[in-house]
């Protein structure tokens, strides 16, 4: 089975890489929309215009199911994409549910893009899980510029953390929502200004688990894929990844992905 990945950036590659761990039979085209990114400063419109062509793209090359690997592109085109195509296609939303289920009392931070943050479909999620009014919302477009210039755990970007989350006390949080793919390279640096207890919670896990559900229950898993180790294709918008340096970047982005994994 063919399964696209999909975001505006390498943030997405975080969902792939626990994909491939979760559903290793399955043969992946990841696509990152590198042309555009980021898409979480950019209009609802415009994203909307983005993902459409990034999500034809991808059910051109044969994709049997679609994620979209991106709370922004989630936030702003998911009911659309599905009124559009037959085809299964899975989401990511912060995962603010089992935040507040394991909060002890104390709060939980949501961190996105800005049309993530004020977005629609968050307000929602918290409204129907947050009865205790614990949750906050906080906009971090910064990182994904960080992320996309390779830039993860520098001075600077313990700077712009620091200078964002000012106006909070810290040592309030128990749960760190990431709420934008592109926020799993910073981990450790989040880790680093929040308390030692601190959950961080992403959705990749979830996400995966997901997919593998889906697609069994859509008999999409045959037994041929039974045992077998699927493939992965790359393409930064509609161009094959296929140097030696771009596919070394990203062996490298898997490997940090890796580590994170693991904080
Ligand atoms: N990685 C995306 C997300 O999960 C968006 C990053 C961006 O392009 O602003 O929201």
């Amino acid at each position: 089975m063919k399964i696209g990945i999909f975001d505006s950036g390498i943030g997405g590659l975080s969902v792939l890489h626990q994909a491939m761990l979760t559903l290793p039979e399955a043969d992946y085209i990841f696509y990152a929309d590198v042309d555009h990114v980021p898409y979480g400063e950019k209009t609802r419109e415009e994203v909307r215009e983005f993902v459409d062509h990034a999500v034809g793209f991808l059910v051109n090359k044969g994709c049997q199911a679609i994620v979209l690997a991106c709370n922004t592109a989630t936030s702003v085109a998911i009911s659309y994409l599905r009124d559009k195509y037959k085809l299964p296609i899975i989401g990511i939303e912060p995962a603010v549910k089992p935040a507040v289920e394991h909060n002890h009392r104390k709060r939980v931070m949501v961190v996105a893009t800005p049309v993530t943050a004020g977005g629609a479909k968050l307000k929602n999620l918290i409204m129907r899980f947050d009865d205790a009014h614990v949750v906050d919302v906080v906009a971090l477009p910064g990182l994904v510029r960080f992320a996309q210039n390779d830039e993860f755990d520098s001075q600077n970007v313990i700077n712009y953390l620091n200078n964002e989350l000012a106006g909070y006390n810290l040592n309030d949080y128990s749960e760190l929502v990431l709420g934008c793919t592109h926020f799993n390279y910073f981990k450790d640096s989040f880790a680093k200004i929040f308390p030692d207890d601190l959950e961080i919670i992403d959705g990749n896990m979830g996400v995966s688990n997901n997919l593998r559900n889906t697609i069994v229950k859509n008999g999409l898993f045959t037994d041929a894929d039974k045992g077998r180790k699927g493939s992965v294709e790359y393409y930064y918008s509609d161009r094959k990844v296929e140097s030696g340096a771009e596919m070394e970047h990203v062996r490298k982005l898997h490997e940090r992905l890796e580590r994170m994994r693991k904080i």
